[in-house]
């Protein structure tokens, strides 16, 4: 396995069970609000500083970019870590939650883990080399349209400015999909794209940490990820469409009459 592959494994489990040792704790956690619905427990701290220990014990020059801690400077290698994707879900006692961990490598991404720590599915994936649940490889799934096609999404919870063109999307998309999730960790969201569980997914105004991990699942697994205009931006502007080709390419045609020119600036 590739070495920097088995330290983000590593890392994960040890975030995980920090996570789960606190599930059942919840009403003893200390949480704050970093903004309109933005919430942080102890708990995303902790596992975040057990992630960059153990990398920065094994990669002393590496850069970081952690969603609690933000930027570390380091070389051309950075790990792109969310310890707790979901924290709303964990905070409500709702298991559907995981870390995220990537690395990139003068900007490109070359391995990326999502780690579900109650259901223990280890998502994990390298640069051409395909992708794995619990070293099992995995695709995305076969179907050729939005027939019966079944999609996640994240809704509008914090930033409201693009709700409208968020709500047609949705419209369009339900009327013609077999059906619409929205499960709450886009981690895991991409994760299960890439294993074939649901056929596409979209979200507008994530982080790069939700889904920098979940991105090279998708494609490793034979899918493609793009922004919400087809464009190769999606680390950037955080608004993307994840499927297997032919899933994606209908749903960017639904998404395209949507859109404002600030969603793919
Ligand atoms: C959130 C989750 C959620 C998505 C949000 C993210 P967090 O991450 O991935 O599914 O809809 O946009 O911010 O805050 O729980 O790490
Ligand atoms: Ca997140
Ligand atoms: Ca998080």
């Amino acid at each position: 396995m590739n070495p920097m592959l088995t330290i983000a494994v590593r890392a994960a489990r040890e975030a995980g069970r920090v996570i789960t040792r606190n599930f059942n704790r919840l009403d003893r956690l200390s949480v704050s609000d970093k903004g309109n619905n933005d919430f942080v427990s102890e708990v995303d701290r902790n596992a975040e500083a057990v992630i960059i220990n153990l990398l920065r014990e094994k990669y002393p020059n590496h850069a970081i970019l952690a969603e609690e801690s933000g930027k570390h400077d380091g070389d051309d290698y950075q790990w792109v870590i969310d310890p707790l994707d979901g924290t709303t879900n964990f905070l409500h006692g709702l298991p559907q939650f995981a870390v995220s961990i990537a690395l990139k490598i003068k900007s490109r991404l070359e391995v990326g883990v999502v780690y579900n720590p109650v259901s223990e599915e280890m998502y994990t994936a390298c640069r051409g080399e395909g992708a794995q649940l619990n070293d099992r490889k995995i695709r995305v799934s076969s179907r050729k349209g939005l027939d019966g096609a079944l999609l996640g999404t994240g809704l509008p919870y914090r930033d409201f400015r693009f709700t409208d063109n968020y709500m047609g999307m949705l419209k369009d998309l339900i009327r013609e999909s077999a059906g619409v999730r929205r499960p709450g960790s886009a981690a895991l969201d991409f994760a299960y794209v890439a294993a074939g569980r649901t056929d596409g997914f979209w979200e507008l105004g994530l982080k790069e940490w939700d889904f920098a991990a979940g991105a090279l699942l998708v494609r490793e697994a034979g899918g493609l990820v793009t922004d919400i205009g087809g464009g190769e931006r999606y680390l950037e502007t955080g608004n993307v469409i994840a499927g297997s080709i032919k899933v994606h390419n209908a749903m960017l045609k639904r998404i395209l009459p949507h859109l404002d020119s600030k969603l793919t600036a």
